[in-house]
């Protein structure tokens, strides 16, 4: 294939020695003529395992050229990556400077080229920025259309520095968003040999997926090194710890607990949170983000909260009321306390749990409805039907057979849906659906 890559940082400079490595011929666009001159001698422009002997190959190859002419570049190639930088701006946004002045270069190459070209973005970008800033100016300026003159896509890339060139041959997956199958076809062909799964999404949903992983990368290792220095004060090998909470591939590193849906409650997350944070206060270590964690999950709470009462119905009616189904434990559930604020508030309110029959709850269940929420069992109704039936917002925390099929049979025009629980059917459910935070 012939192949452009705009920005010869690590992504650009990586993609340009791995691409001709296998085979391609790839043309190097960069606005440092130094960079172009390393390149031309067979010198990499920037540090990395094993990328000085891949340089010295490609170039002696005869497969890579540089230019600092957009216009040649595209004219004379099949598909173009954009690899230029997206830094911080002062003020944490996103620096797209480079991404938009390259995007109108790209723009007129593409007027002056007759042949269908595709434009694959590989700088982290923000969601929106494809579809909202990009191709505007690609489509305005060149005079043609990003589903039929040619192809715009965003492809995250997964590399880490140091370990760039093994990276960029094992992903952890290849994810493309597209504005049409057409502009897929040539990265199938790049990258639908390596062994991991291709998926095309949509091309919002990709652009935050980069971010998404780079934030859950960053707070994977702010919890490490968080258990580190706790466990130092308290003479605890934090390395230990985290090695056997990575042995757990079924709570601990897996899907359990990653996916949005409301907020953590029960008889041991909190308590233990609040167990740390007292340790931790105790040994004078700082431990700023599990010090967070609990005051994130009240904001979850008000979110839900705040989507109920800005919606102008009043009649609430709650399926589910312990802090997860299955269970009927009441202690420290977010949905007990999603209620007594709406209690608090006036609004009327009615209450089925499955799992929860006050009548046959017994020992510190019976203890906790009675002492501490007395006024949230005299709201239990024993059925979904009458509470489905009265209210006007249901909120809805459980999905049994008994639930769905009153939400199907009840559920009219007046009633609004909020769902914590992530329904995977909810079209063919009456009434205004809202996810609490999809
Ligand atoms: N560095 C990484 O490990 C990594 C990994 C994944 C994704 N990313 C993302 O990829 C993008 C590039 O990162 P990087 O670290 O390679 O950046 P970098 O800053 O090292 O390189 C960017 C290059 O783009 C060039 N450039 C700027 N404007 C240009 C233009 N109009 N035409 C041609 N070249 C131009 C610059 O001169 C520079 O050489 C960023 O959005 C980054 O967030 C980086």
């Amino acid at each position: 294939m012939q192949i452009s890559i705009f920005g010869l940082g690590y992504v650009g400079a990586v993609s340009l020695a791995c691409l001709a490595r296998d085979g391609h011929e790839v043309t190097g666009v960069d606005i440092e003529p130094l960079k172009l001159d390393l390149i031309r001698a067979g010198r990499p422009p920037v540090v990395e395992e094993g990328i000085q002997d891949l340089f010295r190959d490609v170039a002696a190859s005869g497969r890579v050229h540089v230019t600092t002419d957009p216009v040649e570049a595209v004219a004379q190639t099949d598909i173009s990556f954009i690899c230029v930088g997206t830094p911080s701006k002062s003020n944490g946004g996103q620096d797209l400077t480079a991404v938009l002045r390259l995007s109108e270069q790209l723009a007129d190459a593409l007027r002056r080229k007759d042949g269908y070209h595709v434009i694959v973005v590989r700088s982290t970008v923000q969601p929106g920025t494809v579809e909202e800033l990009i191709r505007p100016i690609l489509e305005k300026r060149s005079g043609k259309s990003a589903v039929n003159d040619f192809g715009l896509c965003f492809q995250p890339e997964f590399l880490r520095e140091g370990s760039s060139i093994r990276d960029y041959d094992n992903p952890p997956f290849t994810i493309i968003g597209a504005t049409s199958e057409r502009a897929v076809a040539p990265l199938r062909d790049l990258f639908g040999k390596l062994k991991c799964e291709f998926i095309v999404t949509d091309i919002r949903t990709a652009e935050a997926l980069k971010m998404a992983c780079n934030a859950f990368h960053a707070v994977k290792i702010t919890f490490a090194n968080e258990i580190g220095r706790l466990g130092q004060a308290l003479n605890v090998d934090g390395r230990a710890i985290m090695d056997l909470i990575c042995k757990d591939t079924r709570l601990n590193i897996s899907p359990a607990y990653l996916k949005p849906g409301f907020a953590f409650g029960g008889s041991c997350l909190p308590k233990e949170l609040r167990a740390i944070l007292y340790l931790a206060k105790q040994a004078d270590v700082e431990l700023p983000m599990l010090g967070n964690v609990l005051s994130s999950n009240k904001v979850h709470i008000e979110h839900a909260l705040a989507m109920i009462t800005n919606g102008g119905r009043r009649k609430v009616g709650m399926i589910g009321l312990s802090f997860k189904s299955g269970t009927d434990d009441l202690r420290e559930s977010p949905l007990v306390t999603l209620a007594e604020q709406l209690v608090g508030k006036g609004y009327p309110l009615e209450i089925y749990d499955p799992d929860v029959n006050v009548a046959r709850l017994i020992g510190a269940n019976k203890r906790y409805i009675e002492q501490t929420i007395p006024h949230l069992s005299a709201l239990m109704r024993d059925s979904a039907e009458e509470v489905i039936g009265s209210s006007e917002v249901l909120v809805l925390s459980r999905r049994s057979p008994e639930v769905m099929d009153g939400l199907r049979k009840q559920l009219r025009a007046k009633h609004q849906l909020l769902d914590l629980v992530g329904l995977e059917q909810h079209a063919d459910l009456g009434g205004r659906y809202h996810g609490v935070c999809w």
